[in-house]
């Protein structure tokens, strides 16, 4: 080791390195504490490792070096053998509130089950679209934003426009592009009965998702398309709307001009995206960016890439500055930028033709 190091620097950043470690690992026995159903046990009532693996139906050896993993962790606490999930941590793991961001330990478990794949897009270029992604991916992207829009869509996200909640009132011919599983699609639909809504995904199993959905909402003004985002039919829409979705897209420019192209003339389009600080230090402030810059190479921008040698890709730190650039350039007047509740990460931006 070279005699230039500075010790205390080293020792400083080997420590760190340990708790870096640590959540990591933490990461992973979130996800699987979900899907093995064992928070929410543990959620439901305290208990000894015998008594939750009963409970959980579960192996009592590995529930018990979980739990050792999640008291060390700073998850569950204990007392004299009884593990504890105090309400507050409970409500951010389980549960339908939007503070239950488990969804995230799943994305991040799932990126790293496709690491070999992406050492070799880092070499050759090319990325993994989300249909190639690893697990089920439709269920995953749902389960990131279903409790936001149960909570926040129609009286905060679309509620920031008059002129467009007054379109949707009257009867809009609406599109949602990128729909995913159309959980905001369909509750677009429920809330404004005189709009005409058209869900559109380049992801047919999203789709299916979506549709099963509609139906079992009793919903007659929704209806899904296989297709690109960046086929639109010319002047045909009176408000578009993209949740999540434009900083996932390989033509993410060509895309917003067609959207412009889609709208008649006073038509509104509705843009939930990143709207991070352009300065990588200022982003160093954020606590989200690190994950962000990691959720996007292991998902967003892997799946932007995917699309050909001239795929731009700009992934969930785009900054707020090159989105507005974007909008105008693709003719859009931008007539508001607003936060996103519930959502720091993102915002929403009103464009207008
Ligand atoms: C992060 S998900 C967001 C889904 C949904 N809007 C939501 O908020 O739950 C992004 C979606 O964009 C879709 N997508 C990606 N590229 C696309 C393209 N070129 N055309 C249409 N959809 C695309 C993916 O299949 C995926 O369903």
């Amino acid at each position: 080791m070279s005699e230039a190091l500075d010790r205390d620097r080293l020792k400083s950043f080997a420590v760190r390195l340990m708790a870096v470690y640590g959540d990591a690992t933490l990461v992973q026995m979130i996800d699987l504490g979900a899907r093995t159903g064992l928070t929410g046990v543990l959620a439901e009532a305290p208990g000894t490792v015998a008594d939750l693996a009963g409970r959980a139906g579960l192996q009592p050896r590995y529930v018990q070096e979980w739990l050792g993993a999640m008291v060390t962790g700073g998850v569950v606490a204990h007392d004299a053998g009884v593990f504890t999930l105090p309400p507050e941590h409970a409500a951010c793991l389980v549960g339908d509130s939007f503070y239950n961001t488990s969804a995230m330990a799943r994305a991040i478990a799932n990126g790293n089950q496709h690491n070999d794949v992406l050492a070799e897009a880092f070499r050759q270029g090319g990325g993994i679209a989300y249909g190639d992604q690893p697990g089920d991916i439709v269920g995953l992207l749902d389960a990131m934003g279903r409790a936001r829009y149960d909570t926040f869509l129609v009286d905060s996200y679309l509620a920031v426009d008059a002129q467009l909640v007054r379109a949707l009132a009257d009867g809009a011919d609406v599109c949602d592009v990128g729909c995913g599983a159309g959980h905001a699609t369909n509750l677009i639909a429920q809330a404004f009965p005189a709009s005409s809504v058209v869900g559109v995904d380049r992801n047919p199993d999203a789709l299916d998702a979506a549709r099963a959905e509609a139906a079992s909402m009793g919903l007659t003004n929704v209806r899904y398309e296989v297709a690109d985002a960046a086929d639109l039919e010319a002047g045909a829409l009176d408000v578009v709307t993209a949740f999540d979705v434009i900083h996932d897209l390989s033509h993410p420019r060509e895309t917003l001009r067609a959207i412009a192209g889609a709208l008649r003339p006073g038509g509104t389009f509705l843009l939930y995206d990143a709207a991070a600080p352009s300065d990588l230090d200022a982003q160093a402030e954020l606590p989200w960016a690190t994950m962000m810059y990691g959720i996007s190479v292991n998902a967003c921008l892997t799946n932007a890439l995917a699309g050909g040698e001239d795929a731009e890709g700009w992934g969930p730190m785009y900054p707020r500055a090159g989105v507005e650039e974007a909008l105008v350039a693709a003719g859009f007047e931008l007539a508001g930028v607003h936060p996103v509740k519930g959502d720091p990460m993102n915002a929403l931006y009103v464009a207008r033709r």
